[in-house]
């Protein structure tokens, strides 16, 4: 019987007694120093809420439209690869809890599941909401990468977000140590090839995922690239992985039609700023040319409200899910989207906010100032 979970750092905890150490250390680390891990999560606290009152706050209203689809809270589940080391049902059970909690998740090329058994799991289980997206790793083979978007299209995901910052796999030193490998019963499912569904048992003293990374992924992508991707699909392509303005206006003019900012959880390039740190920078440049969305140390309902007044159209979770799928399954995915809903809602009703739409940049201070008022 597991104790009471009330916020999501109970669900970590838990999780990590019943994860492997190499799959806890996995799914938990950083790049390098994890500098950038954990200033993802300490931005937050440095921009205080500054709430409205006596607005009659006795129904508050959660949802919002994303890529053209209605989700009932501006939280989504980030890609994360290899979720059937938490769960033997992994992202299925993810789907599942995502069309309960009516919200969308976001696919890992490198899941353990395959996009049609996902997406499958998603419609034969119940709630009126759901969404399926596809993180997308462009690979060496260019045509391997289409089959993938392809199958998403055909399976009905709405939208195919394009990760840009992973042209070599950042160092994470626990990985490095623990030469981790996936769990041998499994693989990376959308591949048949050994070598591309990272099966191969050799992988030297290394992370096995960086030596991965390094033969399959295409360390050559560019700026066409993305005019490629959109030139073959009819889907909206979302960039995962800007972190500047000037990034983000050339993005928009090759025609996104959304920019994610995101530094991958902090697994990447190590002492780069927190994603809140850049979200304005981003949101400026954009103009209201494209949504944009951030992903990174979100652990609390106020977190999120506090990205939304920032300019983000919605925020993503991504360990957090980890650590529902390893404590309960399907279950405790949903129970955490739920925590994080009932979060949210009671963050905008003290803040004074009825909808996603009354959030304003006006409800958000930086610490230091509003400490000094
Ligand atoms: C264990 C793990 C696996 C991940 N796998 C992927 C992936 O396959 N593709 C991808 O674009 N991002 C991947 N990410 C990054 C997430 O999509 C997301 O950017 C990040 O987890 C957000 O930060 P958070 O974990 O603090 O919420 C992964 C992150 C983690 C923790």
């Amino acid at each position: 019987m597991s104790g009471q979970r009330v916020c999501v750092l109970d669900f970590e905890e838990e999780a990590r007694k019943v994860l492997p150490k190499s799959v806890y250390d996995y799914y938990r680390s950083g790049a390098d120093e994890q500098n950038t891990l954990a200033d993802n999560v300490a931005a937050f606290k440095r921009w205080n809420l500054v709430p409205r009152v006596l607005r009659d706050v006795s129904s508050v209203d959660l949802s919002v439209s994303v890529l053209g689809e209605k989700l009932s809270m501006p939280l989504g589940v980030a890609a994360t690869a290899m979720q059937r080391m938490a769960h033997p049902e992994g992202e299925t059970a993810t789907a599942r809890a995502c069309k309960a909690a009516g919200t969308g998740m976001m696919l890992s090329s490198w899941a353990t599941s395959t996009i049609e058994e996902v997406m499958s799991a998603m419609k034969a289980s119940s709630g009126d909401g759901g969404v399926l997206w596809l993180q997308l790793y462009i690979f060496k083979d260019r045509e391997l990468t289409l089959s993938l978007v392809h199958r998403a299209e055909k399976a009905g995901y709405k939208a195919i977000f394009v990760t840009v910052d992973t042209p070599y796999l950042g160092k994470r030193l626990d990985d490095v140590r623990n030469r981790f490998k996936i769990s041998p019963h499994l693989s990376m499912s959308n591949f048949s090839t050994a070598s591309l569904a990272f099966s191969e048992r050799n992988y030297g003293n290394n992370s096995g995922l960086a030596v991965y990374v390094a033969k399959a992924i295409d360390p050559t992508l560019c700026w066409d690239d993305i005019a490629w991707l959109k030139k073959h699909t009819h889907l909206p392509v979302i960039v995962k992985g800007v972190l500047n303005g000037e990034d983000a206006v050339q993005a928009v003019n090759y025609g996104v039609n959304g920019i994610l900012v995101s530094n991958h959880g902090g697994r990447q390039l190590d002492g780069i700023p927190a994603t809140l740190d850049v979200l304005e920078e981003v949101v400026r440049a954009v103009q209201g040319r494209c949504d944009v969305y951030l992903d990174g140390g979100v652990r609390r309902g106020t977190d999120i409200l506090k990205a939304l007044a920032m300019g983000a159209k919605a925020v993503f979770i991504g360990r957090p899910v980890l650590w529902g799928l390893a404590c309960q399954g399907e279950q405790g995915v949903t129970e955490l989207l739920e925590l994080l809903k009932e979060e949210l809602r009671l963050a905008m009703a003290l803040s004074g906010c009825r909808s996603v739409s009354e959030v304003s940049r006006s409800l958000v201070k930086r610490a230091e100032f509003t400490s000094m008022m």
